[in-house]
């Protein structure tokens, strides 16, 4: 782990999402080009036949609704925006929790844990990683995915990002993977890998 401050985009609070999502601000991530970046995940989920997984900050539950019903293993869905949560129309093999990532009520292990588009909100996004990794199982993933904004046209965001892949790289990213939406959205999609002991 780096010893630097990790950067950050801005802050947006409890109270902000629950209003954005009430006004229909992230509608879009259930359509277009993000879906590739839903798709990607998945393929990693599958490929690695994960039977659980927890999707931090899970929004409206868009990636729960992409594993579809190949997935049969145990979803668990937590996000802090009860809005949102109360949106969800939930699916009878899912289990959804609102709670701040920061302070996960959580023990136990998962063969796949997901942030999908979430660090950069949290504070102190490679602490974070580290709380993620502990509810990893031996020999599980850790999937982090982080929109890569245009250094012409966003060229703050861009080099804070730049700088939180970085990091991860460090942590021990094993398969970073270039996802590419069409009008040229991309993510980079990290995999951590856990041990199978430690
Ligand atoms: C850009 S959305 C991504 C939603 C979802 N992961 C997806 O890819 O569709 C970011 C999500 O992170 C959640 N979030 C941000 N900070 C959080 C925190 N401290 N604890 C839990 N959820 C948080 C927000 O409420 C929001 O649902």
């Amino acid at each position: 782990m780096t010893g630097r401050t990790t950067p950050q985009v801005p802050r947006i609070t409890r109270d902000e999402w629950n209003e954005q999502f009430g006004s229909g601000r992230w509608d879009y991530l259930a359509e277009g080009p993000e879906q590739a970046r839903y798709a990607a995940i998945c393929a990693r989920i599958r490929t690695a036949r994960a039977a659980s997984v927890l999707d931090v900050g899970c929004g409206a539950g868009v990636l729960r609704d992409h594993l579809g019903d190949y997935f049969s293993g145990r979803y668990l869905g937590i996000d802090w925006s009860h809005t949102v949560l109360a949106k969800r129309i939930r699916r009878r093999d899912e289990w959804l929790l609102c709670a701040d990532a920061s302070r996960l009520p959580l023990r136990g292990s998962f063969d796949t844990v997901v942030l999908s588009e979430v660090l950069y909100y949290l504070d102190e996004p490679l602490s974070a990683i580290a709380r993620m990794l502990d509810l990893v199982a031996p020999g599980g993933q850790l999937l982090i995915s982080l929109y890569q904004p245009s250094a012409d046209r966003h060229p703050d965001w861009h080099s804070l990002i730049a700088d939180l892949d970085r990091d991860v790289r460090a942590m021990g990213d094993t398969a970073h993977q270039l996802v590419t939406g069409h009008s040229r959205r991309n993510w980079l999609l990290h995999v951590i890998t856990r041990e199978e002991q430690r």
